[in-house]
C-alpha cells in the first residue's frame, strides 16, 4: 500500500524522536519515498544526519540553509507529499496545528499541505491528559487530520500510562491500513482464475494451451492494488503475483480448479474467470507412462465440465460474474451468445485477428460487453493497462 508513495515525515522535540529512525527504515523498507522535515528542538534528540542518511535524502530544519543560501520552499514540500505523518506529534506543535500558528518550517509545510495528513502524540502522562491537549486533538481531527493513538505503558518520565508514541511498526501497520480503507475495492473479495489447465495423459504428458497467465496475473495484481481481498486461482504458469497479500492457490487441471472456485465462489463478490480452461480431457489417464507402439495412438477424449457456466448458475444476487471469450471468427455474436448462455455480467471479448492480442504476448486488445449488450472498444494496450482498465469498469459495476 505505502509503495511508491511520498512520504513526508515531521519531527517534533520529544524524546520519542528517536523511534523516527526506525520509522524511517519501515517507511523505506515498505517502498516509500520518505523526506524528513524536523522542528528546531527535534534536532536535540535526533541528528538530522541520522535521518538523512536512512531515508537517502536531506533532512530540512529551517526555511533557509545558511551555508547554501537555499530556501526550502514548504508549499513544494507539501504538494510533493502523497501523505504526511507527524511523528512524534508534541503537544506544542499540536497547539499550532490547532490553532493555525507557523512558526517553523513543519507547522508551514502542515498548513500547506494537501494530502491525507496522520499524527502520532507523544507526550508525558499528565501532559496527555491536559483538557488543553484534547481539545488541540478534537479541533485537529476535526480539520481531517488522522490520529495515530498513543500506546499505555512506561513513559520516558517514569510514569506509567498514556501518551507514549505508537511504536513504529504500529504506524506503519497504522497507516497501511487506512490508505487500505479508503481503496475503493477495499472490503470486496474477488476470485481470479489465471493461466492454462493441464490435462494428465500419463504420468509424464498433458494436453495443455498456450496461456501464459499474464492477463490473470495482472487482473490480480490492479485488483489488490485497489484493495480487494484477491484469490488467484492459478493454472501451471510462471507468473508471480507482484501485490502481497494475493492468496494464490496453485491448481493443475480443469477438474482441480473447478473444485478450488466452487470452494472460494459464495465468498467472493466478483469472479473473474481468465483461465483457459481445458473443454477436453482424457477419459483416461493411463497410470503408467504409454509406450511406443507402432501405428498411431487414439486418445478418447471427455468434455470438461464448464466452471463458468457452473458458476452462472450458483451466482446470488450481487455477484458479479465475468467470463473471457477468445475467438477467431464472428467474435461479438459469440461473445454475446456466451454472455447469456453463462449467465455472465461482463465479457471480455479478444480477437485472434487482432495483431498483439490474445495469449503469451505483453499486450491486448479488448471489447468490454455487459449483459445489456453496451459494448466498449479499447485500443491495443499492455496487458496491466488492459487490467486497468478492466478493474475501473468493475468498480462502475459495483458502484451500480
Ligand atoms: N471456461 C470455463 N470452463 C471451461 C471452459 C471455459 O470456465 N471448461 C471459461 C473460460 O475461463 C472463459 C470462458 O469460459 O472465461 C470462455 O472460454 P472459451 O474457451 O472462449 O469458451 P468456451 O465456452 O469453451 O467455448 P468455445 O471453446 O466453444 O469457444
Amino acid at each position: 500500500m505505502l509503495e511508491n508513495k511520498n512520504i513526508l515525515l515531521g519531527v517534533c522535540g520529544s524524546i520519542a524522536a528517536y523511534k523516527s529512525a526506525t520509522l524511517v527504515r519501515l517507511l523505506i523498507k515498505a517502498g516509500a519515498n520518505v523526506q524528513v522535515v524536523m522542528t528546531p528542538d527535534a534536532t536535540s534528540f535526533i541528528t538530522p544526519l541520522t535521518l538523512s542518511t536512512l531515508s537517502k535524502n536531506p533532512v530540512y530544519t529551517k526555511y533557509f540553509e545558511e551555508e547554501t543560501g537555499e530556501w526550502n520552499n514548504h508549499v513544494e514540500l507539501g504538494l510533493w507529499a502523497d501523505l504526511m505523518i507527524i511523528a512524534p506529534a508534541s503537544a506544542n506543535t499540536m497547539a499550532k496545528m490547532a490553532g493555525g500558528l507557523v512558526d517553523n518550517l513543519l507547522t508551514a509545510i502542515y498548513l500547506s499541505a494537501k494530502c491525507p495528513v496522520y499524527f502520532a502524540p507523544a507526550m508525558d502522562l499528565d501532559m496527555w491528559k491536559h483538557d488543553s491537549t484534547g481539545s488541540n486533538i478534537g479541533k485537529i481531527q476535526a480539520y481531517g487530520n488522522i490520529m495515530v493513538p498513543p500506546g499505555n505503558g512506561e513513559l520516558a518520565s517514569g510514569l506509567h500510562g498514556e501518551g507514549r508514541m505508537a511504536e513504529p511498526e504500529e504506524i506503519v501497520a497504522f497507516l497501511t491500513n487506512d490508505v487500505k480503507s479508503k481503496l475503493p475495492l477495499y472490503g470486496f473479495s474477488i476470485l481470479v482464475t489465471a493461466g492454462p489447465t493441464y490435462e494428465a495423459i500419463d504420468p509424464v504428458r498433458f494436453i495443455g494451451n498456450h496461456s501464459s497467465g499474464k492477463m490473470g496475473f495482472a487482473l490480480a495484481d490492479e485488483l489488490a492494488a485497489l484493495g480487494a481481498d484477491v484469490t488467484l486461482i492459478a493454472g501451471p504458469t510462471a507468473q508471480v503475483c507482484k501485490q502481497k497479500g494475493i492468496e494464490r492457490i496453485d491448481v493443475v487441471s480443469a477438474a482441480d480448479m473447478l473444485n478450488a472456485c466452487l470452494q472460494h465462489f459464495n465468498n467472493a463478490r466478483v469472479c473473474v474467470m481468465c483461465a483457459a480452461v481445458a473443454d477436453y480431457t482424457p477419459a483416461e489417464v493411463a497410470t503408467q507412462k504409454i509406450k511406443k507402439q507402432d501405428g498411431e495412438l487414439n486418445i478418447t477424449l471427455k468434455k470438461t465440465i464448464d466452471i463458468l457456466k457452473t458458476l452462472g448458475e450458483q451466482k446470488s444476487n450481487g455477484q458479479l460474474l465475468i467470463g473471457f471469450a477468445l475467438e477467431t471468427q464472428n467474435e461479438e455474436q459469440y461473445a454475446i451468445e456466451k454472455l447469456q448462455r453463462k449467465n455472465l455480467d461482463l465479457i471480455v471479448l479478444n480477437s485472434l485477428n487482432d495483431s498483439g492480442a490474445g495469449f503469451k504476448s505483453d499486450t491486448n486488445k479488448v471489447t468490454l460487453i455487459d449483459s445489456a449488450l453496451t459494448k466498449t472498444v479499447y485500443d491495443l494496450k499492455s496487458k496491466t493497462e488492459v487490467a486497468r482498465d478492466i478493474c475501473t469498469r468493475i468498480v462502475e459495476m459495483i458502484k451500480q
